[in-house]
């Protein structure tokens, strides 16, 4: 079996059976990890460019290990040394690299929609990698196939989604890709932070955080957004902590059997409490392994599939 399309954009336009495909593989290539020699020979002579002009610690690194495991051959570039900071363009930059030899780029930016321009531009296939405030299907992938390790199966489940959804492409990839797979999805969040849009998405919001969590099988922490607020959205980090942030009280008196996830990085003591994060119900750090699985199996997916 293969993908239905040559670019991997958002969940939102991905057939399940695509979400399926991507996850049943990311599960059997999970075992490539816990290998002694971490390398397969699938991708030889394939070319991967990380081409990351937004900030990353996990996609990009993850993306990376998981094309190297794969023995493919990467290159990076990023706004910070590259003649994008001489003022070249994206779409020169793109067309540079691909006439280098690139059969795949992996694209985080600041502006929503800019992986769909790249993918008109280059024949080389494309992988949204988290497109400002829109998408960023990697983590839904990895959130999925966390979930669906932890607790069996994700059809039927409630999925709790909480904190900062107006800045948050994980959320929104998050949400249509939690539906798709048969859960029902709660957001909830401060009013401020909660998009007009979100009207069309798969979900019921809520405002208030008990309420929310009665009845919810995972409760997946959202990032406060800092660097994308350029208003007040909250009077302080001490309010929204007592109203939105997740402590241990409050999670075994309103949901005592949930799981609990975050995308991270982790504001501590804002969104989360460190005894909820690194506490024995938290996948948070199983998520970053799963995160590898699922791009390794979506770059074996677009360049590993014989033609
Ligand atoms: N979760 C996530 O996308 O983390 P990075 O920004 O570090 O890649």
């Amino acid at each position: 079996m293969s993908l239905s399309s040559k670019h991997i954009l958002d969940l939102q336009s991905m057939p399940r059976e695509d979400i399926e495909l991507i996850l049943r593989t990311a599960e059997g290539q999970r075992e490539i990890l816990d290998r002694n020699v971490k390398k397969v020979p699938i991708l030889r002579g394939k070319s991967v460019c990380t081409f990351f002009v937004e900030n990353s610690t996990r996609t990009k690194c993850s993306f990376e290990i998981a094309a190297k495991m794969l023995s493919a051959d990467v290159t990076g570039i990023s706004r910070t040394g590259s003649s994008l900071n001489k003022g070249e363009s994206f779409k020169d930059t793109l067309l540079t690299l691909e006439a280098m030899g690139v059969d795949l780029f992996i694209i985080r930016h600041s502006a929503s929609g800019s992986p769909y321009y790249a993918s008109k531009i280059v024949k080389s296939h494309i992988v949204n990698a988290g497109d400002g405030m829109h998408a960023h299907h990697t983590q839904g992938l990895l959130d999925l196939m966390s979930v669906r390790e932890r607790m069996g199966t994700i059809e039927g489940l409630t999925v709790l989604i909480v904190g900062d959804i107006y800045h948050s492409r994980v959320a929104r990839s998050d949400i249509w890709g939690f539906s798709k797979m048969g859960a029902k999805v709660r957001i909830c969040a401060p009013e401020t932070l909660i998009p007009a849009e979100l009207g069309r998405f798969p979900c019921e919001i809520y405002t208030d955080l008990k309420q929310a969590l009665k009845g919810a099988d995972v409760v997946n922490m959202l990032r406060v957004q800092t660097e994308r607020m350029h208003s007040g959205f909250f009077s302080g980090t001490r309010e929204y902590n007592c109203y939105y942030g997740l402590s241990e009280k409050l999670l075994r008196e309103y949901a005592p059997d949930a799981v609990v996830m975050h995308p991270a990085p982790i504001n501590r003591g804002i969104e989360i409490d460190s005894e909820v994060a690194d506490g024995e119900r938290s996948i948070i750090v199983r998520q970053v392994t799963n995160g590898v699985a699922v791009r390794m199996a979506i770059l074996y997916l677009l360049l590993g599939m014989p033609e």
